[in-house]
Parts: C-alpha cells; structure tokens; sequence
C-alpha cells in the first residue's frame, strides 16, 4: 500500500471516529488545511521535475478527492446523527389527549348585573358608575340622612382616612350616592334648557356597583353589591315605579306568576318609602315574602340637591341588592361563597 493510500485509510478512519462536527472539521485540517498533510504534498510537487510533477501531482489530487468525498460522506452522517437525536428528543406523542384551554367564565354576580342592565336598559334606562370611596356630602348629607342617623356611625361605616381634605371620606355604604351625582350632571347638561322654562328629559337610570358595611354573617358581607334605580321626570308616579320593578322581577326570575308587594318602610331620602318583597308561586321558596329592595319618592330635600325644583319634578327610586337576587336564582344560601374565590363553587354558573 502506497503513502497515499494509506493517508486516505487514515483520513478515513479519523473521520470516523470523529463524533461532532467540531471533531471533524479538526480532523478535516490535518489533511486538508493550510498545514495538512496533502497540502504540503501538493507544495512539496515545486521540487519535483516535470514528468514526476505531472504523475504525483494526479494522484495526490486523486487522494485529496478521496479524504474530500470521505469528509463529506461523515458530515452527512453526523448531520442526519444530529436531526435524528432533535427528533428523538422532540418527540410529541400525538396520541396523548390534549391539555384544554380553560376559558374562565363569569361570575354569578357578574352574570346578575349584567342581567339587571339587560333588562333595564330595555325598559330605557341608563347605566351609570360611580365612585366607591364617597364624601359624607354624597353618601349621607345630600341624601337628607340626618347628623345622628345611626347608618353614619362607625359601628356601621368603613370611614377613610382623608389626607388633607378634611372633608370625611367613607366607603359607600350604598349606590344611592349615585342618585345625585347623576342627575347633577344630568342637569347641568339640561341647565340652559331648564332656566329657559323648556324642561329636560327625564332622568332613567340605574347604577350597579359595589357597597360596603361593617357586617358580615352568612348574609352580610363587608362588601356587597348594590344596584341604583332612578327616574325623574314631571309625571311620574308610583304606578310607574310598580310597574316597572314588577317587570323587572319577572322578567328577572322568568316566571310571569312571581307575586310582588310594597311594604311601607323608612329611609330618609324617599317618602313614602316601601320595601319591595317578592313571593314565588313555585319551587323551594314557594309561599313565602322575600325582601328584594327598598324603594320609594324621592324627597323633595334630595330632588333640590340634584339641582331640580320638588315643586316641578318628581321621582322614584329603589336599591336592590343583586347578591341576594343571585341567591335566589341559583338556590344558594350562604352569601360568603360568592367571595371566597372557590372555583368549585364558582365553576357551576359557567
Ligand atoms: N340605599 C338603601 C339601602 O342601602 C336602599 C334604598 C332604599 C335605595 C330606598 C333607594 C330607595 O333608592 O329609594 O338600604
């Protein structure tokens, strides 16, 4: 075997054992670089006389094309060794069941709310939001709630602390704020309108939101929901409140035989005042009065703090608390599983 073959057995072998392709391209300039073995063959030709250039020169380039092919041959080798070992380590198993994307849901009070401003916004009304950190002026004072109302006590109101206003700042203890913060804005859009004699056009609204007391039992929370209904105008009257509340109950439970009755009741900022009560004709709660809002005339001390003449303008309102007409949708009895943020709990109103 002459030194050339057994340059290309060499290169071969090398090559082979070569097991990455930086190995390899090490191996590769042994031969083939600038100081490798056939290069400095190739150089060493110059020596040479022409007759034995012309033979050498033919099986050196012969033997350099072998080391190429046998390089190439391996780096094919490594690169499918490579591709394979990605694959290998990539490897999905199509047969496995997928992972499902959780898609969330809404929670039943949200799903109430969003229920109540369906039906509402029906009938014409607005939806209004407002803020749940209040001043005094328009949680209790502007509501005609006397000094020593027991609803301003601490006992009764998360109070804030209020910087360098010092005006005391609470969280709302209900939506009822919204009253006159609405129709204030309602009647300064209407201002011009309204000095020239001309009237407005009647206040329909209801605020959703959230509420807070210091309370909490297995029907109070500290924070609750509330939602605000308001509807002022020049002609309005309780025939229309009735009407309304009594449509929204129905369509709310969807059962037309849903029984409902006003009891008279206080708050300062309606007079007269009734609590509304439903009663179901069928299922579990059958038979029995459930308190569902309390409602009532607007005080004409509260029609004058939104800006309006009580002589000219009348209205009505009611609060309901939309927590507990979830309860009564879904049959559940404990008002705290709706903050306690258990997906078991909360998964079946999906
Ligand atoms: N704000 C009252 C409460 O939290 C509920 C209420 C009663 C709202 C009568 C009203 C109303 O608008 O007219 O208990």
């Amino acid at each position: 075997m002459n030194e050339l073959d057994s340059l290309i057995d060499e290169a071969r072998a090398r090559f082979g054992s070569a097991v990455n392709p930086v190995e390899l391209e090490n191996a590769k300039a042994l031969y083939l670089g600038k100081a490798g073995r056939l290069t400095s063959l190739m150089k060493g030709l110059s020596a040479l006389s022409v007759e034995e250039k012309k033979s050498q020169g033919a099986a050196i380039n012969l033997a350099k094309q072998a080391v190429e092919a046998a390089l190439q041959a391996r780096r094919s080798e490594l690169a499918e060794a490579e591709l394979q070992r990605q694959l290998e380590a990539e490897a999905l198993d199509v047969t496995l069941p997928g992972r499902s994307v959780g898609q969330g849901g809404l929670h039943p009070v949200s799903l109430t709310l969003e229920r109540i401003e369906r039906l509402f916004g029906s009938m014409g009304f607005d939806v209004a939001e407002g803020p749940e950190i209040e001043t005094d002026w328009f949680n209790f004072t502007a509501l005609n709630t006397p000094e020593d109302h027991p609803a301003r006590s601490m006992h009764d109101t998360f109070y804030v602390e209020a910087g360098d206003d010092s005006a005391p700042h609470l969280l709302r203890t209900h939506t009822s704020p919204m009253q006159i913060r609405h129709a204030v804005q309602h009647v300064k859009r209407h201002r011009a309108s309204l000095d020239a004699g001309q009237g407005m056009p009647e206040i329909r609204v209801i605020a959703p939101g959230r509420t807070y007391r210091v309370d909490s039992d297995a029907t109070h929370s500290p924070m609750f929901h509330q939602c605000e209904g308001l509807w002022i105008g020049e002609n309005v009257s309780f025939k229309d409140l009735k009407v309304i509340f009594t449509g929204f109950c129905r369509a709310f439970f969807e059962s037309d035989d849903l029984a409902l009755r006003f009891r008279p009741s206080f708050f300062p900022f309606t007079e007269p005042s009734a609590e509304i009560d439903i009663q179901f004709a069928t299922g579990p709660l059958a038979g029995r009065w459930l308190e569902v809002a309390g409602s009532g005339q607007v005080h004409p001390n509260v029609v004058r703090n939104m800006g309006l003449d009580p002589e000219r303008f009348i209205g009505f309102a009611f609060g309901m608390g939309p927590d507990r007409l979830t309860m009564l949708r879904y049959g559940v009895d404990d008002l705290r599983l709706f903050f306690d943020g258990d997906l078991r709990f909360l998964r079946q109103f999906h």
